[in-house]
């Protein structure tokens, strides 16, 4: 007999990871419940398994319960939860949430029920995500060493890579990952802004952002941020940074600020480095905007 998995909240994250188990063979889908009873079953359409239900007294007994709601509604469905305490003993009840580790399930912190935090770090929202594109994917997990011990198999079954942590800030933790993947895309969009001003035609502008994200990838990878950093600002080429400002102003100067920030951050990457003497350095303090010697 297959493990069961209840699902509360079953959208793109829970409803992915869902099918992925199903695919690997090993687990089975209990009861689904969403917001609405209309939701719930086309989760459970999309899924291919499972039972919608439109309340929690409808849901059976299962060893796995995973609350994929969004953030925000993780605490008021561990509350609800609670209330069916003795039939949860033994079993693991975890959430998703980057942002959250195993505080927000404190209403079901009674000592029986196994607890976790479960972060699967990559965009959930492909309906079509096989084993193969998820293998790989970081999966970062929070709980004791019983809980760990159930939730491992969940993600290793499906090629996930088991990232166990304890006791790590949380909003730290998530801002960091927010920023690697949500604003290397925004900066790429951006970027693509700016060559298609500069006169590039789309094709080109998609071919040369998407060829240079992926050599950066693979730089960054083989030797990390500090050992493959190039550029006008650890070369100390302050001439070219004054002609990309320039550029800047004229072209979209509501993004000059924008500019001039992520170029901070790369001083301060060459400063760790110790690429730049004390004049280069303050040269380039003042064109990003900080102020020189401080
Ligand atoms: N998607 C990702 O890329 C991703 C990646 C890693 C982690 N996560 C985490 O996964 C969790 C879910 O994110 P998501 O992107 O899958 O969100 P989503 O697509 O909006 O799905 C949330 C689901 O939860 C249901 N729901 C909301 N409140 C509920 C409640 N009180 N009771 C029962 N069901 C409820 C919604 O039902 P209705 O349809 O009825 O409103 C919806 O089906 C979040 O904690 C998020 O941080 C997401």
């Amino acid at each position: 007999m297959k493990q069961q998995i209840n699902i509360i909240g079953c959208g793109r994250a829970a409803g992915s990871l869902a099918r992925l188990w199903l695919e690997h063979g090993r687990f089975g889908i209990g009861e689904v419940m969403n917001r609405s009873e209309s939701s719930s079953r086309k989760a459970v359409r999309s899924i291919g398994a499972g039972t919608a239900v439109s309340g929690l007294d409808q849901m059976k007994p299962a060893g796995f319960w995973l609350i994929g709601t969004s953030d925000d509604q993780i605490e008021g469905v561990s509350k609800a939860l609670a209330a069916r305490n003795s039939e949860l003993r033994g079993a693991l009840v975890f959430h998703l949430a980057g942002r959250f580790g195993l505080d927000v399930l404190a209403p079901l912190n009674n000592g029986d029920i196994h607890l976790a935090a479960l972060h699967p770090v990559r965009s959930l929202t492909d309906t079509a995500l096989s084993l193969e594109g998820f293998a790989g994917t970081a999966c970062v997990a929070e709980g004791s060493g019983e809980a760990l011990a159930m939730l491992q198999p969940l993600v290793t079954s499906i090629g996930g890579t088991w990232l166990p942590v304890s006791g790590i800030d949380r909003g730290l933790y998530h801002a960091s990952v927010s920023i690697i993947s949500n604003i290397t895309k925004a900066v790429a969009w951006k970027a693509q802004k700016w060559q298609q001003r500069a006169g590039l035609p789309d094709e080109t502008a998609t071919a040369v952002t998407h060829q240079l994200l992926a050599s950066t990838m693979e730089d960054l990878f083989r030797s990390g941020a500090s050992q493959s950093i190039t550029g006008p600002v650890v070369r100390g080429d302050t001439s070219t940074i004054e002609a990309h400002i320039e550029a800047i102003r004229a072209a979209h100067p509501e993004d000059l600020e924008i500019y001039r920030i992520l170029a901070r951050t790369v001083l301060e990457l060459a400063q760790e480095r110790g690429d730049l003497d004390a004049d280069t350095l303050n040269r380039f303090k003042v064109l990003f905007g900080e102020s020189a010697g401080g």
